[in-house]
């Protein structure tokens, strides 16, 4: 009786060809596995810095939510993975070599639990912190901690605000009905605010501080509510509500948990490096 074994090894390598002169000779590079957790642009700048490189393969994960999100120019699964846990055995079965948090600081519950996944499944894993904004001479912050605390300072008398939160959040806002509403954002919210008075606008950033400001003006708008995202592309409304005197109110970042991180993309892409060279490269 004849009995066939089959053994299946999974072995990672790209092979690369390299052409000088007239010869021509294949270089086997082994591969490490990257599952970035994006939904920011800078997080679609480290996949694609990262996915040019022979020895890495890509992954971009995005929560889903974003009717049309912008193209990743990289490998892309959408939707949530069911929790820390989730995370954790997608992470083993995808025979991930390195989990990179690149979220949104607002994005709380998900770095939440890839800080607690990595570790149920022996990942290593690092963030891409964005530095958020400083307010500056002129600016005029009122700080809450919440959504819900934002709705709050708005107070009793008729105001004319502006929203500029994303979509998911606006809805806390039908509790002061008594106020006029700009209401920005990427994709339609829907149902709409239980309010009398709300205008949407559907219009994706980057937004350059004279647009904002004009916008602002148009709107006869005495008040913006935001959250302090950090980076250039939303800060225009910020810069142009200090130029107007209006007052802003910034929602305080939710704390986030202690990973090893960077705050832009290159930093972060030379962490990657220092973290995946062998050992007898680093030294150790
Ligand atoms: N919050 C903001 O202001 C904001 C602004 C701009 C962009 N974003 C981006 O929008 C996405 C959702 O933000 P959020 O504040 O709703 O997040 P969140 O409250 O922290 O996450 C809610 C759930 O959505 C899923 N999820 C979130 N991000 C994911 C990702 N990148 N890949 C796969 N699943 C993800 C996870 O589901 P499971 O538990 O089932 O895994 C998570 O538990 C994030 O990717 C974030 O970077 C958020």
């Amino acid at each position: 009786m004849r009995v066939r074994v089959r053994v299946r090894v999974r072995v990672r390598v790209r092979v690369r060809v390299r052409v000088r002169g007239s010869s021509a000779w294949p270089i086997v590079v082994p591969m490490k596995r990257i599952l970035i957790l994006g939904g920011t642009t800078e997080a679609r700048q480290l996949a694609g810095k990262l996915a040019a490189r022979a020895d890495l393969e890509v992954t971009l994960s995005l929560a889903g939510r974003t009717e049309s999100p912008v193209a990743q120019g990289v490998p892309v699964r959408a939707g949530g993975f069911g929790g820390a846990r989730g995370l954790a055995a997608y992470l083993k079965e995808a025979d991930t070599d390195l989990l990179i948090d690149a979220t949104h600081p607002y994005a709380a519950r998900i770095s939440a639990n890839a800080a607690e996944a990595a570790p149920q499944a022996g990942v290593p894993i690092m963030a891409l912190r964005r530095p958020g904004w400083e307010p500056v001479e002129g600016d005029r912050w009122m700080l809450v901690d919440t959504v819900a605390g934002a709705v709050q300072a708005l107070g009793a008398a008729p105001r004319r605000v502006f929203l500029a939160l994303g979509r998911q959040e606006v809805a806390v806002f039908e509790a002061a009905p008594q106020h006029h509403y700009l209401i920005r954002s990427v994709d339609p919210v829907e149902p709409r605010l239980a309010v009398p008075d709300a205008t949407y606008l559907l219009s994706r950033g980057p937004f350059r501080e004279a647009d904002e400001r004009a916008l602002l003006e148009s709107n006869g708008i005495d008040i913006v509510v935001s959250k302090n995202s950090g980076g250039e592309a939303t800060y225009g409304k910020i810069a142009a509500a200090r130029v107007l005197g209006i007052e802003v109110i910034m929602i305080r970042r939710p704390s986030q948990p202690d990973v090893p991180s960077a705050e832009t993309v290159d930093q972060l892409a030379a962490m990657v490096d220092h973290a995946l060279e062998p050992d007898a490269e680093r030294g150790v």
